[in-house]
């Protein structure tokens, strides 16, 4: 039968991947620019992984843990047919990173995916998932992640370039 263990069960959850263009909503529509993970880290998900909001902490190209806020499922404000992950990282970066390499830890659940009446809706979600991320992520949680071997190993060299979505979510 196996009971339902809930989103929370499978964290500390680690995921590496190259960041890919999204839909290009994030900063525009939104003002929450994410990073959104190759398909090969999405598809890496434990199949009963649940989708929804989380928090945790990141690092771009091997540099230091930033705390993050992230998205995983199939967006259904804009019935997305790819399920993605999306990162946004809880520091304003000057330029866009595609093509980095992200490693993650998700540390925390924050709620289910939903669609809301109006996008302005989603943008009041989004504010208040970000003011709990940041209010839950601590600096000890930080220093012990940071110290983990995870973050410590090498990133991949030779850079596969990254791949691109069109709008309709194919590659
Ligand atoms: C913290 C956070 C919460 C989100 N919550 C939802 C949600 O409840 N429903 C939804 O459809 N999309 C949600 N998203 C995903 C956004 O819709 C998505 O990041 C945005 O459309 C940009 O996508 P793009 O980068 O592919 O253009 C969330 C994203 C973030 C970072």
């Amino acid at each position: 039968m196996g009971a339902k263990r809930g989103p929370g069960a499978m964290l500390p959850y680690f995921a590496s991947g190259r960041v890919v263009t999204g839909f290009g909503r994030g900063g525009k529509q939104l003002g929450c620019p994410t990073a959104n993970l190759e398909d090969a880290t999405v598809s890496d998900l434990p199949v009963d992984f649940d989708c929804g909001v989380y928090y945790g902490f990141a690092s771009v190209d091997g540099g230091p843990l930033n705390g993050m806020v992230m998205s995983i499922g199939w967006n259904p404000q804009f019935k997305n047919t790819r399920k993605s992950m999306e990162v946004h990282i809880l520091r304003s970066f000057d330029d866009d990173f595609y093509g980095s390499f992200l490693k993650i830890v998700i540390t925390g659940f924050v709620r289910p995916m939903t669609s809301f009446s109006s996008l302005d809706e989603l943008v009041k979600a989004i504010d208040e998932d970000i003011r709990i991320a940041r209010e839950k992520l601590t600096t000890d949680d930080l220093n012990k992640y940071a110290a983990h071997e995870f973050f410590n190993t090498p990133i991949p060299s030779g850079s596969q370039p990254p791949q691109h979505h069109d709008v309709n979510g194919k590659l």
